[in-house]
């Protein structure tokens, strides 16, 4: 990293392992900035701290790339890769020296770090010296308890001549590991990290890790569910997931996400038309031109809207198998694919001709069962209905085409 512009004077060090970065970090950055008179907060992206063994530990790009997303709009921050890049161990007082070498031995240096850190600074390597080179800023949320910090903070500037401040910063309530742990819950991220974040974990899928619904959850969705829906709807959702689930093991899919995905795909498909119009207001649902003409097809987006609103669910796999099988899109994922084809051969379904080949079809190839159902769909409702299809059908049928001939 290279310093240019304006002479730095002040500068903050915000280590951490941004497994993944959240507002809090943010900002408290931002608010030691502002008390101590910063020039400059530098983020620093541990590489393999010595503190913590966690072999879980996302790698540092994407660790590092976190940072640099959430940091970017901020003229005062900046994100060094001095630790991401060394190799080995790393430890604090070699950044800190490299940093001096770096903006000059004048510059004064502020580190922050988790109250929780201060009674363990005497463990860490070359720590007198450490305690020398740099002010320490130790920041807590509040209901830490303070006061027995404040008199670890006194004494370590008694015994080593050092300046510590402490700073009480609401926002850091939230932590990386609830975050992560609400991701494992498929709960939401959003605003708790900075959009570039959330959009960036979303796209990696980081932290996702298998779903686990206990019976009782299960059972509470059940109800909701039911509850949204005729007795002989209900009864199509079942053969649905029946369907689904034997299609999952084939195609190796997460039970639990196919059996969310098979329960809600279509929750919302019997709400009055009047409230499904306020519901796609309520949680800004975009139908396309087509489907704003035929409310009827909205249910497959207003159903994965239900599901993430009303159940902190955003697992984007399952979101988009909801929202998707009503006339689907391209480039669909398996478990896409999956309700889709679930939807059209479930046990209960009113027979049709194609039916029985399409549900043979899935059982070992997706594609070119896809393909006979677009074509029976088609012929459905351009043939039998003599109704317009959504355009998108078109594409779709050329994009599966090339299987069918296989
Ligand atoms: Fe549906
Ligand atoms: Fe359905």
């Amino acid at each position: 990293m290279e310093v240019k512009g304006a002479k730095i004077t002040k500068l903050a060090i915000m280590g951490g392992t941004f497994d993944p970065i959240h507002i809090g970090h943010l900002v408290t950055a931002e608010e030691v900035r502002h008390e101590f008179n910063i020039d400059e907060v530098i983020f620093v992206p541990t590489g393999h701290p010595p503190h913590k063994s966690n072999i879980n530990m996302t790698t540092s790009e994407h660790r590092y790339l976190m940072t640099v997303l959430a940091t970017a709009a901020n003229a005062s921050f900046k994100v060094s890769r001095l630790e991401i890049d060394r190799e080995g161990v790393t430890y604090t007082i070699d950044t800190i020296k490299e940093l001096k070498r770096m903006y000059g031995e004048e510059v004064r240096l502020y580190f922050i770090t988790g109250a929780d850190a201060i009674h363990k600074i005497l463990t860490w390597k070359e720590s007198e010296k450490l305690l020398q080179l740099c002010e320490f800023v130790a920041v807590t949320r509040p209901g830490h308890n303070k006061n027995e910090l404040l008199w670890q903070i006194d004494e370590l500037k008694r015994r080593y001549q050092t300046n510590i401040h402490f700073l009480e910063v609401p926002a850091l309530a939230i932590s990386s590991s609830n975050i992560r742990e609400r991701i494992h819950h498929m709960k939401t991220i959003k605003y708790l990290v900075p959009e570039e974040v959330e959009n960036y974990i979303k796209k990696y899928n980081l932290y996702e890790y298998r779903i686990c619904l206990t019976p009782q959850e299960r059972e509470h969705m059940c109800q909701y569910v039911s509850s949204k829906m005729s007795p002989k709807r209900y009864a199509h959702t079942r053969g649905v997931i029946e369907m689904a689930l034997e299609l999952a093991k084939i195609y190796q899919l997460d039970y639990d996400e196919v059996f969310i995905a098979a329960l809600f795909h279509d929750v919302a498909k019997e709400l009055p038309v009047q409230e499904k119009i306020a519901l796609c207001q309520k949680y800004a649902v975009e139908l396309d031109a087509f489907e704003a003409l035929h409310m009827e097809l909205a249910h497959g987006k207003l159903g994965a809207a239900l599901l993430e609103n009303e159940w902190g669910i955003y697992k984007s796999a399952v979101l988009d198998s909801i929202k998707y099988h009503t006339v689907g899109r391209l480039g669909m994922g398996d478990l896409e694919k999956v309700i889709y084809l679930a939807d059209m051969t479930e046990e209960g379904r009113s027979p049709y001709k194609g039916k029985e080949q399409i549900k043979n079809l899935a059982l070992y190839d997706l594609n070119r069962a896809m393909y006979k159902a677009l074509s029976s769909s088609y012929n459905y409702v351009t043939n039998i209905l003599k109704e317009e299809i959504h355009p998108i059908t078109y594409e779709l049928m050329a994009e599966y085409k090339p299987y069918d001939s296989k």
